[in-house]
């Protein structure tokens, strides 16, 4: 099959983690590629995320919301395929209140697809997680296993899925999805366990272990994510899925450990706390089908994390800013019966 010739992408969500770091990466690495970002700039998204490359002319920046047909359908007209990152994607935040998670990651994907039909689009990409596959007991899954969601996030991430292949299916849409595994790197937001540990561990607060600590994940830099997202865009079989992951299982309390040793901190910061309800124990993917087209994640999690947490350490005023007064008060809620020092002064 003939390689799509992409020279205009519609990046949604790109002012958020892995999607500002696509935008980064494909700028740097495609000299004649245009990107337009579409991004709602939610707790999670800044345009200071995008500030490295905010003055490449090749770049357009656009404050606006998916679910907003008026806003989307003629942006989707100017471009020739559609990366779809934006999404509610903090697991903690869908228990506490899910009403967002099913508008965006549901509707808005829906408003997307509609849009999409209306053009002539070469490809529609779909970021997906490897949490629609629901807890891993044993082995790894496959693309072809079924889809088993167990938390309301993965939930609007599987429904958004079947949104996607409904719409190839029915409308014959040049659609690909992505099950990525847990991603980390640089510009994450300090909610997901590696950067809330790294700035708890750099502001000397106790580190949240849920239940045991022994629940694992999937670790991928998220260069690595951002790569094979860019390998399926150009080189993926409309209709297909396609799981990225680091290949590595690492528990809760090695994370702890591993951000205390990186930040010089004792152990005696790890506090175990009330386990996440539904917590997924383990996810595990079969990457052989991104392999075969020959991407491979280049970044062990050691190196990872030692890139990140030095992030991190450099961008003290980034991640300050994002743990207001906001942050803690969810904090709170989320986290019950933490020690009275478990919040800065
Ligand atoms: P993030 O929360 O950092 O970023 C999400 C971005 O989407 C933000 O910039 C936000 O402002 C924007 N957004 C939210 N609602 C919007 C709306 N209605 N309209 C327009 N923009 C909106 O998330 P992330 O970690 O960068 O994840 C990006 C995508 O990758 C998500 O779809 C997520 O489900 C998926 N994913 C994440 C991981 C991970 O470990 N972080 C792993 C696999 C897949
Ligand atoms: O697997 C991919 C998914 O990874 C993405 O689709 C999601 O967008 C992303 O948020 C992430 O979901 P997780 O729930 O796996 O990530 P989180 O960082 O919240 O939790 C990772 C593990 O760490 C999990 O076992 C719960 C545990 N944890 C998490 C937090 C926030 C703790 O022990 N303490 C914590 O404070």
């Amino acid at each position: 099959m003939a390689e799509p010739r992409l020279r205009h992408l519609l990046v949604t969500g790109g002012a958020g983690f892995i999607g500002s770091a696509f935008v980064r990466q494909r700028l740097a690495q495609d000299a004649e590629i245009n990107i337009t970002v579409l991004d709602k700039l939610t707790y999670a998204g800044s345009e200071e995320n995008l500030a490295e490359v905010a003055r490449d002319p090749r770049l357009r920046f656009i404050r606006g919301d998916i679910c907003d047909p008026a806003t989307v359908e003629p942006l989707t007209r100017e471009v020739d395929a559609i990366v779809n990152f934006a999404a509610e994607s903090h697991v903690d935040r869908s228990l506490l209140d899910a009403g967002a998670f099913v508008q965006t990651d549901v509707y808005g994907t829906y408003v997307l697809l509609e849009a999409a039909r209306h053009s002539r689009h070469q490809r529609f990409l779909q970021v997906s997680t490897d949490e629609v596959y629901g807890h891993v007991k044993d082995g790894r899954r496959r693309e072809e296993d079924p889809l088993d969601p167990r938390s309301p996030y993965s939930s609007t991430k599987a429904g958004a899925e079947m949104l996607v292949r409904a719409y190839h299916i029915s409308h014959g849409l040049p659609t690909l999805i992505t099950r990525g595994s847990n991603t980390y790197g640089p510009y994450q937001f300090p909610e997901k366990i590696i950067p809330l540990f790294i700035t708890n561990a750099l502001q000397q607060v106790p580190l949240p272990i849920y239940g045991d600590g022994s629940a694992v994940r999937d670790y991928l830099y998220v260069d690595d994510h951002v790569n094979a997202i860019a390998r399926v865009l150009w080189k993926g079989q409309p209709g297909t899925a396609y799981n990225v992951g680091g290949g590595t299982e690492v528990s809760g309390v090695k994370v702890a450990d591993s951000v205390l040793q990186a930040c010089g901190r004792p152990g005696s910061l790890k506090h175990f706390v009330k386990d996440r309800p539904g917590h997924d124990y383990r996810y595990a993917l079969d990457i052989r089908r991104i392999r075969s087209m020959g991407w491979e994640p280049r970044v062990n999690f050691q190196d990872g994390m030692r890139l990140t947490v030095d992030w991190y350490r450099q961008n003290d005023a980034w991640w300050r800013k994002r743990k207001s007064a906001d942050f803690w008060n969810y904090y709170q809620q989320n986290y019950r019966g933490l020690p009275a020092n478990a919040i800065p002064d």
